[in-house]
């Protein structure tokens, strides 16, 4: 499937933000560790909640949806090799601690790289071995299995990844004993889980420096949640305004999770209003150009660099952007310079500290040189954010755009054409593949 998008024409009106994708899907697997009803609101409409539902479903959950409302009940586990799934994304892994919780044993697939770098999961293996799971890479899978059941223990992360601090957390919740764990990520949507465990029966603590403690429990009850906005998607259209240079109301938009993208806002000349029930984005004057470093919350969060790079296009002088959370995602800056934008990629670190990806030769940094206009071109999606970087471009670049491979936008960004369309933009879903 592919849109055609045709740009150049400011945007005005109001987007509500879906429920955060980063969030809905781990509560589903976290639903898991309960054998009672389990009631999420605020479920997004996209491609990977369908798929971990389809997950779910493959040992033993009953789903049942309305509109954004999901009823998930697993009684029992019924099966605990997930490697038949039709569709695939990297939740599986996520699924370990549950199953091996209720029923001792879980096989699940290898996940492998995909195109933002080799997404190793070294540490929420190395968690799990650490809590008495013993785990087996086999030719497609993991087979884990804990014979002495999984216990409490001091895990120390050595980066706070968000998957492994949501696989040690999952795992920990009906494990024997306490749990600690350091260094852990504490994004808003692992608050959100940590929140959503809590209302369900779970024992959870937020510590200083990163540490989370959690006191296992036997069982988990039943209960419902209110998933949060995606403040991901908040950035997109905020991004979207600034390069566009339109005024976006974005419903659901809430300043505690956006406080280090505002400041990076409003430094490169945008401006908003934060109001109760969302914020209004706009262009305050010409775009200036700004030095940033993606980091974990609460840094500058590694998938608003995509968005916001498109704007940084617009801006006078050359922007900075130094990538220190995956070592290679910048795979989109070739579309972006097709499209008349003038971005060179560098391998060194151009930060203030040398990251960890300092001397290994990865594409991490980049020098944005602005403004460039940007002209209409045909191009393929290759992952989720870099995905609506170019739709951003797209809306932004006088003429038709092809935008192809767009089930990877459906992956994470709700009906997004409609939605679009909604506030101006000209965007058309076609099933052609060419
Ligand atoms: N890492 C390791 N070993 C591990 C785990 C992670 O080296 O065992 C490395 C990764 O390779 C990466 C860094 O640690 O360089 C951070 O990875 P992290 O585990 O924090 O990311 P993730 O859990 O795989 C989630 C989001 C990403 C988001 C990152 C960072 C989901 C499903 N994905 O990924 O979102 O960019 O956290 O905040 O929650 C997206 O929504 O498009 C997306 C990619």
């Amino acid at each position: 499937m592919k849109f055609i998008i045709k740009g150049g024409n400011p945007l005005k009106g109001e987007i509500t933000l879906a429920g955060a994708k980063n969030a809905a899907t781990k509560m589903l697997v976290a639903s898991l560790l309960s054998a009672k009803p389990i009631t999420l609101h605020n479920i997004p409409d996209i491609l990977d909640v369908a798929i971990t539902g389809e997950l779910c479903e493959s040992v033993g959950s009953s789903i049942q949806r309305e509109e954004t409302n999901i009823f998930i009940h697993t009684p029992e586990i019924i099966n605990t090799c997930v490697l038949s799934l039709s569709r695939k994304n990297r939740i599986p892994i996520l699924a370990l601690g549950p199953l091996l919780a209720r029923q001792g044993t879980a096989e699940i697939p290898l996940l492998g790289g995909d195109k933002i770098g080799p997404r190793p999961v070294d540490m929420h293996l190395e968690a799990l071995r650490a809590m008495g799971a013993l785990i087996e890479k086999r030719e497609s899978s993991y087979y884990a299995t804990a014979p002495q059941g999984l216990k409490g223990v001091k895990i120390v992360l050595r980066y706070p990844s968000v998957g492994a601090t949501e696989n040690a957390l999952l795992a920990a919740i009906l494990a024997k004993g306490r749990t600690v764990i350091e260094n852990a990520a504490v994004e808003p949507e692992i608050i959100d889980l940590i929140k959503f465990l809590q209302n369900i029966g779970a024992i959870i603590e937020l510590g200083t420096n990163r540490r989370i403690y959690i006191d296992g429990v036997s069982a988990l009850h039943g209960g419902e949640y209110t998933i949060l906005p995606d403040r991901n998607e908040a950035v997109s259209f905020a991004s979207l305004a600034l390069a566009n240079n339109g005024t976006i109301f974005v419903r659901g938009a809430r300043q505690d999770d956006l406080i280090t993208f505002l400041n990076a806002y409003r430094k490169v000349g945008g401006e908003y209003k934060i109001e109760p029930m969302g914020i209004t984005f706009w262009r305050a004057g010409t775009l200036r150009s700004i030095e940033i470093e993606t980091d974990t919350h609460p840094g500058f969060m590694t998938d608003w660099q995509q968005p916001f790079t498109v704007a940084l296009t617009q801006a006078h002088g050359t922007s900075i952007l130094h990538e220190t959370v995956y070592e290679d995602r910048f795979g989109h800056i070739i579309d972006l310079n097709t499209m008349g934008a003038d971005i060179r990629v560098f391998s060194k670190c151009l930060g203030e500290i040398p990251c960890r990806f300092s001397g290994m030769n990865h594409g991490h940094s980049i020098l944005v040189n602005g403004p460039t206009p940007l002209h209409a071109s045909c191009l393929t999606i290759k992952d989720l954010r870099a995905g609506m970087a170019h739709v951003i471009a797209a809306l932004v670049a006088e003429g038709a755009s092809e935008l192809h491979n767009i089930e990877e936008l459906d992956r994470g960004y709700e009906h997004i054409d409609e939605r679009l369309k909604n506030i101006g933009a000209n965007i058309i879903r076609s099933e052609d593949t060419i």
